[in-house]
């Protein structure tokens, strides 16, 4: 899975928002940073250039990852963590960073008091969530393709899961009853370009959890056809660019 989507969706989706919060985080001149839900490092590696002074500990749930990663970028320390236990000191860190993970921690307000605990006093909190499911041009393409693969019963994963904390007053709640005060939080759309729609699809269908929702209806190669056919319909077969709005936040613990 970190194969697949570090060669096909970071470029494409990940990387343009990556830049955005290195840039945000650097300008907060912090020394010691810790990211969590770091995947393959899309973030690590433009936040290390941003800041390079910065001491960086990225983290994440899956031990795959985080081999990738420490592969991939070896300038920061690696450690698997589960965001909702992190096995850091209180007031470790200068800033705590996340893209697009916080919308897969089960109990985010505990994940939000982990964070805050391990942030000294004047620590920031800067990450990112997906906006709904139909603020993403390439993801819209890609249901409806899994709409046509399974008529009946299509996975749901996307709007449950990426796009399952698009709602800025619940996430500015959540940061709240963590202790954290919201400093900022701002709607982003950015422009994504796929070189190739039909391998932005096999991205999404093999290094995604896409992978396991398709496995459980029964996977096959017309599954694959039916989506690229779909989405090849909507975007063109590339090279194409679609609208992807996400939230960011910066609290201040
Ligand atoms: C969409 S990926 C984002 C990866 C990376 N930040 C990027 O921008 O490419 C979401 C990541 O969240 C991680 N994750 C999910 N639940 C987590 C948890 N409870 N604690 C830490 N990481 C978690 C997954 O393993 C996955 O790598």
């Amino acid at each position: 899975m970190a194969v697949a989507y570090e060669q096909y969706l970071v470029p494409v989706v990940f990387r343009p928002f990556a830049e955005n919060l290195a840039a945000k985080a650097a300008a907060l001149r912090p020394g010691r940073v810790l990211e969590l839900a770091a995947g393959t490092g899309a973030l690590t590696s433009k936040l290390l250039a941003a800041a390079p002074s910065a001491e960086v500990t990225a983290t994440d749930l899956n031990e795959a990852m985080v081999a990738f990663g420490a592969a991939r970028v070896p300038a920061a320390v690696w450690r698997q963590a589960d965001a909702q236990r992190l096995p850091f000191a209180d007031g470790a860190f200068d800033l705590v960073v996340c893209q697009f993970g916080v919308m897969f921690f089960a109990d985010r307000v505990a994940a939000f008091a982990e964070v805050r605990r391990v942030l000294g006093a004047g620590g920031r909190f800067l990450f990112n969530t997906w906006g709904p499911l139909d603020t993403h041009g390439f993801e819209v393409a890609l249901q409806a393709g899994l709409e046509r693969a399974f008529p009946v019963d299509p996975p749901r994963f996307l709007a449950t899961g990426p796009h399952g904390y698009a709602d800025p007053a619940v996430v500015v709640a959540d940061l709240t009853a963590a202790g954290f005060s919201v400093e900022e939080e701002q709607k982003l759309t950015l422009e994504g370009r796929a070189p190739s729609v039909a391998d932005l699809a096999t991205g999404y269908l093999t290094g995604t959890p896409v992978r396991a929702a398709v496995g459980e209806r029964g996977d096959g190669p017309e599954v694959r056809a039916a989506v690229v056919e779909e989405m090849t319909a909507r975007l063109g077969p590339g090279p194409g660019t679609a609208p992807m709005m996400a939230y960011v936040f910066c609290a201040a613990a």
